[in-house]
């Protein structure tokens, strides 16, 4: 039985998945079993933040992983300890929990601000504001976070304490945190998932202003921006704002599964011995995979994002077939007159890998996709769009 057809009969049927069956790489390109070339302008969903086996990335992660792969979270270890370190010196934030993914950040942010909201309002000041078109995750309680009915479908009864409003609408918000017992709102600086679409600094103020009004913690989801994605070492620094609750995983690990919550002063000694806790969390491979990438996130690789963001809208603003192009930094959405999978089918026949979010085209590509072949990539998307 071929790969394609093995996966189909024995992986659960969750995924779409392009009939292409991906076998190595190098930087920004990669090659399938039947040996056609193919430029990555995804990432694996904005994960591979410096390309495919970057030598340097890999030299750390090998190194570790030949020395000790595991260890549990009873035992201390220097990538996880350097890894909290650096995260905090560059956020300004005082304390880390590691975990696995996205969600699993969500979830203990989520975590973190119910007994902030519990021991510093109330007991039942549990309620979380989030928006309408966001997305926090994939268990029970991250899908209850996240304001899309359709995700909801089939899998309630939903987490009770989460409350919606409309993006941009402070006067929702503001309503919302006034008739509910709340302990925190929660966003993404630029909803990934919901259309790659940047929230307006005055709206992220606003937020802000209401979080100190009703004395809410602010939680930014830097799942898919952060970690460089959008030009800076976190996305919530475009806009000036100081959050109390950070979530990030895809990119920080470079291509290794972890996540992170960070912790400002509010909440700094809110989780305490036996609160939560997980097996795998900073696990010293992922955390010196993710110690090089965060290393690397320095002045001159941000702006080299800022360019590169500069460069793919200048070059794809006003060609045929593109109504307009959203994001930040290398976050891109592109709304094509043509069907978004269209565009994405056809680009891949033509052995360039982009994706979707909602009815967009957008690429996430490395952050050092060198010049040379992002211009390959941006002329076939600039053709398959074209009418
Ligand atoms: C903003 C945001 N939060 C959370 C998640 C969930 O992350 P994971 O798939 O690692 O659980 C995602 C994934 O797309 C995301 O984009």
């Amino acid at each position: 039985m071929s790969i394609i057809a093995t996966d189909k009969t024995y992986i659960a049927g969750t995924y779409g998945r392009f009939p292409v069956e991906l076998v190595r790489g190098e930087g920004s390109v990669l090659y399938s079993a039947d040996n056609k070339r193919y430029i990555d302008m995804g990432t694996g969903i904005a994960v591979n933040t410096f390309g495919i086996s970057d030598p340097v990335w890999t030299d750390a992660v090998t190194a570790q992983l030949t020395r000790l792969q595991h260890t549990s979270n009873l035992y201390y270890t220097e990538p996880c300890a350097l890894l909290a370190k650096e995260l905090c010196e560059r956020s300004g934030m005082k304390k880390v929990f590691f975990g696995n993914s996205g969600a699993e950040a969500n979830e203990c942010a989520i975590k973190v601000a119910r007994k902030w909201g519990e021991e510093n309002k109330g007991e039942d000041y549990y309620t979380v504001i989030t928006l309408r078109n966001s997305f926090h995750g994939r268990t029970i309680t991250t899908l209850s976070a996240t304001g899309q009915d359709h995700y909801h479908r089939h899998f309630g009864p939903m987490t009770p304490g989460f409350v919606y409003a409309e993006t941009e609408n402070l006067d929702e918000v503001r309503s919302l945190a006034k008739n509910h017992k709340c302990c925190a709102i929660m966003f993404e600086c630029v909803q990934g998932e919901g259309g790659v679409i940047p929230l307006s600094a005055e709206f992220v103020h606003g937020l802000k202003a209401i979080a100190e009004e009703y004395d809410l913690l602010l939680i930014v989801d830097e799942v898919q921006t952060g970690n460089g994605r959008c030009g800076q070492f976190y996305c919530y620094m475009n806009y000036g704002i100081k959050p109390d609750v950070v979530s990030t995983a895809k990119g920080l690990g470079g291509g290794l599964p972890i996540g992170a919550v960070l912790l400002g002063e509010k909440v700094e000694n809110t989780l305490r011995p036996g609160d939560h806790g997980s097996t795998f969390g900073g696990n010293p491979v992922c955390a010196a995979g993710a110690l090089n990438v965060i290393r690397r996130l320095d002045d001159t690789t941000l702006r080299g994002v800022r360019e590169r963001s500069d460069y793919i809208k200048e070059k794809l603003i006003g060609k045929s077939g593109i109504k307009s192009i959203s994001g930040m930094g290398l976050m891109i959405g592109i709304e094509t007159v043509k069907p978004a999978r269209e565009i994405v089918a056809a680009c891949l026949e033509r052995g360039v890998l982009c994706l979707t979010a909602k009815d967009k085209v957008r690429l996430l590509p490395a952050l050092n996709i060198p010049m040379d072949i992002l211009d390959e990539a941006l002329n076939v998307i600039i053709d398959v769009c074209a009418e």
